[in-house]
C-alpha cells in the first residue's frame, strides 16, 4: 500500500494510473477503522481498479471541541487493517495540508436537507463535511466514491453537492454494517463503557420495532412509543427520533404511501453520540 501525506504527491501518482485508463474508487474516512469502513472498501475494490482511502479527522465538521479532542486515533492499527484488505493507496494529510492557515468551512446551500436532523443538533456540521469532501474530491478526482447509509443524511448532502456543483464523480451509498447484536458499527463505539455497550443495541431494536409498528400505527403513536423506550433509561438518552421523507429528509406527520420513509435516531451514552436509521416499508 502506498501512503501519501502530501496532496501533490498523491495527485502525481493518481495521474499515472488515470493515464493508463485505471478507474479510481475513493473511500473518505476519519480513521479508527472498523468493519463498516472495510465493507465500503470491499465495494470499491469490486468496481474499480485502484482504491484510495483517506484518513483525516476533519476539524470543521465538529461542533463540539471535546468530541474532536476525544475522537479515537488509531493510525498504526488502521494501516494494518488497510494492508490486510489490500487497499492500494492511503492519503493521510495534516490539517495544514488541507486547510493551510484557514481552518474554516465554506457555506453551502443543500436545498434545506442540511437543516434537518443532524443539521439541527450539530450546527455547521454539513458545511464542514461539504468543505472537506469537496476538497478531497478535487485532490483525488475519483470515478466513484463510497459512503455509508449509516450517515444517511451525509450521503444525501454529498449527492446534492455533486449535483449542484457539477462534480464528475459517482456517489455510491452502501448498507449499514452492524455488530452481531445489531449495534451499527461506529468509530465512537470503542469509547462506550461496558454498561453502555450492553445497553446500546436497544437503539437498533427500537428501530426494528418502529419498522413493524409503522405498518399499523400513526407517526405520533410510534414517536411516543420510542420516547417511552428511553424515558428514565440509566445509560441512554434520546436526542431525537423522527420519521422523515427519504428524499427531502423533512419529518413527516402523516404517512404518504407514494413516498419513501426512513426512521432516524440519535442517542447519547453520556457524551458519546450514536446515530442509526432504518428504511420503512410503506404498507
Ligand atoms: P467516518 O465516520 O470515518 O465514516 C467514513 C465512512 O464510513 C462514511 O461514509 C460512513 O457513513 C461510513 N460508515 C461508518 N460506519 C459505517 C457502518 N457501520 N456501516 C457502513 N458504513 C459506515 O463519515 C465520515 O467519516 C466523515 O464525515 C467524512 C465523510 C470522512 C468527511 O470527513
Amino acid at each position: 500500500m502506498k501512503v501519501f501525506s502530501k496532496k501533490n504527491d498523491l495527485k502525481d501518482c493518481l495521474l499515472a494510473y488515470k493515464s493508463n485508463n485505471k478507474t479510481i474508487g475513493f473511500v473518505p474516512t476519519m480513521g479508527a477503522l472498523h468493519r463498516g469502513h472495510l465493507s465500503l472498501i470491499k465495494k470499491a475494490q469490486q468496481k474499480n481498479d485502484i482504491v484510495v482511502v483517506s484518513l483525516f479527522v476533519n476539524p470543521t465538521q465538529f461542533d463540539n471541541a471535546e468530541d474532536l479532542a476525544k475522537y479515537p486515533k488509531t493510525l498504526a492499527k488502521d494501516i494494518d487493517m488497510l494492508r490486510s484488505v489490500h487497499c492500494d493507496i492511503l492519503f493521510t494529510p495534516s490539517v495544514e495540508e488541507i486547510y493551510e492557515n484557514n481552518i474554516t468551512s465554506e457555506n453551502f446551500n443543500f436545498d434545506g436537507i442540511e437543516h434537518q436532523m443532524e443539521g439541527k443538533f450539530r450546527k455547521g456540521h454539513f458545511n464542514g463535511v461539504g468543505t472537506i469532501v469537496k476538497a478531497l474530491f478535487e485532490i483525488v478526482a475519483p470515478h466513484k466514491a463510497y459512503f455509508g447509509q449509516k450517515d444517511f443524511q451525509q450521503l444525501q448532502v454529498i449527492k446534492k453537492m455533486v449535483k449542484k456543483h457539477g462534480l464528475q464523480v459517482k456517489v455510491k451509498g452502501c448498507p449499514i454494517y452492524r455488530e452481531q447484536d445489531g449495534l451499527a458499527m461506529s468509530s465512537r463505539n470503542v469509547r462506550l463503557s461496558k454498561e453502555q455497550r450492553i445497553a446500546a443495541p436497544l437503539i437498533y431494536k427500537v428501530l426494528q420495532e418502529v419498522g413493524r409498528k409503522f405498518n399499523t400505527q400513526s407517526v405520533l403513536e410510534v414517536t411516543e412509543w420510542v420516547d417511552n423506550q428511553f424515558k428514565n433509561h440509566t445509560s441512554l438518552r434520546l436526542e431525537y427520533f423522527t420519521i422523515a421523507n427519504e428524499k427531502s429528509l423533512e419529518s413527516i406527520k402523516i404517512k404518504d404511501s407514494r413516498k419513501k420513509h426512513r426512521a432516524f435516531i440519535a442517542v447519547f451514552a453520556d457524551e458519546i453520540r450514536l446515530i442509526d436509521n432504518l428504511h420503512l416499508n410503506n404498507l
